[in-house]
């Protein structure tokens, strides 16, 4: 045995839970019509296509840490706790517009949190799920008492308006939690990972480095230098979105022991209504829970949607506290993060001692974090081996099934001379989940890129024949 001295390690928390949440919306509201003088589209495709009717800009002088300190302040008060009682202060953004230092530490200081930890995470639409995951991390750990996570987007600051694909999409805003300890798990395992193979479908256009020395061919710096917005390969994400991430939330249902009629609220991140219509169909989530729609009113602020949503859903009575949640965010990276979560409010949350209904990571599960290999890492609809050629007729019959389920046609009017889009009327993006649909009920792979050749039925059903052989 040597005889070095044993060191001494924290000890935290049994259990932890959020005490409070908080918000800030930004005063400008930016409709539709606001959006459509900016790019050809309308009213009508936005909301169709994203659920989106209107979002908010903040003022031109208004910071991402002015947000974050309004959010931060919110939810102190929300969970009755005060700014000296933080330990550490982490911000989720990825609209901050300074690689050093932090937000945080401006947030931090500017709440009177005096000297907490202040860092910031860059997880983009996960961020708000991977801080949270981290503060449940820290208060069990003994590294915090108290943990203030925030996400904040200034997001029309790095939005191009001349940009068909997002220029109607994001909004700005902040939403924050206080997560503290608990006497009963109010925070279940967090279930998160990465694939980082599509790294660049969301993603800024050009590095700093790009714009130091000019992206336009090595030019120094001028006054017509470009500026970093964001890109983003729509129907790629939406693939991924829809089919990747319903798994995931269930791994989070699971790793917490909860079912999905155990639910008091389904709040996903707001990307895309037809995201989140698609996530509750795959979850078989029952008619009773009640699912955050904020994408309407908010557009797509990144880390900040799912605490913007869930203090709006308590603010109106649309779930009580004690209630059970599942959140999930997803997005650049790509990344994501999913727990079920104890909405909060110190008045009526249960009593010490009392179940709740999740078990926390310490738990009998044992839970490690990690999808586990039973998790696919790309898409869930993976081709299945195994599968029998289908002749063209079969094939025709297949894809008329999944239409119908999809779309609600009847499968009689799928005929092989029908156009998707002028005929069937299947815009794009129910385009994409017949595709992935149809991917694992033949067994084949449609590429991305194959898809926008699909016309029609008849090419739909030649290509599956050929991939099939
Ligand atoms: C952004 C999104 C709504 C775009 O929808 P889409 O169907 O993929 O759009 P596409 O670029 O394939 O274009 C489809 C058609 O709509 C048209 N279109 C594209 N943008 C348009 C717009 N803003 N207004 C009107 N029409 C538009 C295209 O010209 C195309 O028309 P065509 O079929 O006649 O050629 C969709 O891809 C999406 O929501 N993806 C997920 C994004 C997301 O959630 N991101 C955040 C993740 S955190």
């Amino acid at each position: 045995m040597s005889d070095r001295p044993r060191l001494a390690q924290h000890e935290g928390a049994r259990h932890s839970r959020i005490h409070g949440v908080g918000g800030y919306r930004p005063e400008r509201v930016v409709t539709n019509e606001e959006v459509c003088t900016w790019i050809d589209s309308s009213d009508e495709w936005i909301r169709s296509r994203s659920g989106i009717e209107e979002r908010r800009f903040a003022a031109d002088d208004e910071t991402v840490i002015d947000m974050a300190v309004s959010a931060g302040r919110d939810a102190l008060e929300h969970a009755g706790i005060s700014a000296d009682q933080l330990g550490s202060v982490i911000v989720a953004t990825v609209t901050h517009p300074f690689q050093t230092p932090s937000a945080a530490a401006a947030v931090t200081h500017a709440l009177g949190a005096g000297a907490a930890a202040a860092m910031d995470i860059s997880a983009a639409c996960a961020g708000y799920c991977y801080g949270i995951g981290l503060a449940d991390a820290m208060v069990r750990a003994g590294t915090s008492d108290y943990v203030l996570v925030i996400g904040v987007e200034k997001l029309s600051d790095f939005t191009d308006r001349t940009d068909r694909g997002t220029a109607f999409i994001f909004g700005d805003g902040a939403g924050a939690a206080v997560v503290g300890p608990s006497d009963f798990p109010g925070i279940g395992p967090t279930v998160w990972g990465s694939k980082g193979e599509d790294w660049d479908v969301i993603r800024n256009r050009e590095s700093w480095i790009d714009l130091r020395d000019g992206a336009k061919g090595g030019a120094a710096p001028t006054e017509e230098m470009p500026w970093s917005y964001l890109t983003m390969q729509g129907q790629s994400v939406f693939r991924w979105a829809v089919y990747s991430m319903a798994p995931i939330a269930q791994q989070a249902l699971d790793a917490a022991g909860i079912t999905a009629d155990q639910l008091d609220a389904f709040i996903p991140h707001q990307a895309n209504i037809r995201i989140v219509d698609a996530l509750v169909k795959q979850l078989k989530l029952p008619s009773h829970v009640p699912v955050a729609d904020d994408i309407r009113h908010q557009g797509n602020t990144s880390a900040a949607s799912i605490p913007l949503a869930t203090r709006r859903m308590l603010d109106e009575g649309e779930v009580s506290s004690g209630g059970l949640a599942l959140q999930i965010g997803f997005g650049a990276g790509l990344v994501y993060g999913a727990q079920v979560i104890v909405l909060p409010d110190p008045q009526t949350l249960p009593a010490p001692g009392q179940q709740t209904g999740i078990t926390s990571s310490r738990g009998p599960t044992g839970y490690s974090g990690r999808p586990s290999a039973a998790t696919p890492r790309t898409s869930v609809h993976e081709p299945k081996e195994h599968h029998m050629a289908l002749s063209e007729n079969e094939i025709l019959d297949g894809l008329a099934e999944i239409i119908n389920e999809e779309t609600g046609l009847d499968a009689a009017d799928v005929q092989p001379d029908k156009s998707f889009t002028d005929d069937l009327d299947i815009d794009s993006l129910s385009m994409m989940t017949i595709v992935v649909n149809a991917e694992e009920k033949f067994g084949v792979r449609i590429p991305d890129e194959e898809v926008k050749n699909l016309k029609t039925v008849k090419d739909a059903v030649s290509y599956i024949a050929g991939a099939q052989s």
